[in-house]
């Protein structure tokens, strides 16, 4: 897989920039995410290793298309990264869960971790790590770390924006971790936040400031 994949179908998109509008209730920003969040999964197992099994239809017997290995896992990095939790375990409701909270500490913008459970074999599985934004990479990277330590080699990371900053910083610490995002936007401002951006994803989702 490539290292950086931006999904730029026009659904996405579309879906994206109502997103962005600063006139979008929350309500509708939570609709959005989920949906957009069910397009950047069908990107993210894209690849995902296939096996056959032999089934019934009601006409003849088939070697049928089934995924193959362990069930994979979604690591959620809380809080913004449940909105697109949600949407992929519509798709894959299977998945394995793992919660990793983090916030981002609003002076020196490092990832400051508070919560982390995630099942115990994660060696054997592949591990989709979601937040839906990477601005300095500071939460992306940490998470990640966290999850290698547990054992987890085999992971993407999926976020709805990023930034070119978190992108380069990100690829340059886990240069084996692929990032399906739906757009790479314009720059950081002074407090890194993602502009023009959507503003605070966790905000906007949940009604806080
Ligand atoms: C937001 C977002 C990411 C992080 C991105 O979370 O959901 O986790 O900021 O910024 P970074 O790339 O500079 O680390 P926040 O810390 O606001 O927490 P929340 O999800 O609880 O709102
Ligand atoms: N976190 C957000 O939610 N938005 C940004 O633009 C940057 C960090």
């Amino acid at each position: 897989m490539k290292q950086v994949t931006v999904v730029d179908h026009p659904l996405v998109q579309h879906k994206l920039t109502i997103m962005r509008d600063k006139e979008t209730s929350t309500a509708s920003f939570r609709r959005l995410l989920r949906e957009i969040s069910h397009l950047l999964c069908y990107e993210a197992t894209r690849e995902l290793a296939m096996t056959t099994k032999t089934i019934e239809t009601p006409l003849m017997e088939m070697e049928a298309p089934t995924i193959a290995g362990k069930k994979l896992v979604f690591a959620s990095i809380l809080r913004a990264g449940n909105g697109l939790l949600e949407g992929m375990l519509d798709l894959v409701p299977s998945a394995r869960v793992a919660h990793v909270g983090l916030y981002r500490d609003p002076e020196t913008f490092e990832a400051v971790e508070y919560y982390f459970k995630a099942p115990e074999d994660l060696q054997n599985r592949l591990v989709i790590a979601v937040d839906p934004m990477l601005a300095t990479a500071n939460s992306a990277i940490l998470a990640i770390e966290k999850l290698k330590e547990r054992g987890a080699h085999n992971l993407r990371f999926v976020a709805l924006l990023a930034s070119p900053e978190g992108v380069k910083t990100f690829t340059e610490a886990h240069p084996d971790v692929p990032i399906i995002t739906a757009a790479i936007d314009e720059k950081l401002n002074e407090k890194n936040y993602i502009i023009p951006g959507l503003g605070d994803a966790g905000d906007r989702m949940y009604g806080t400031k």
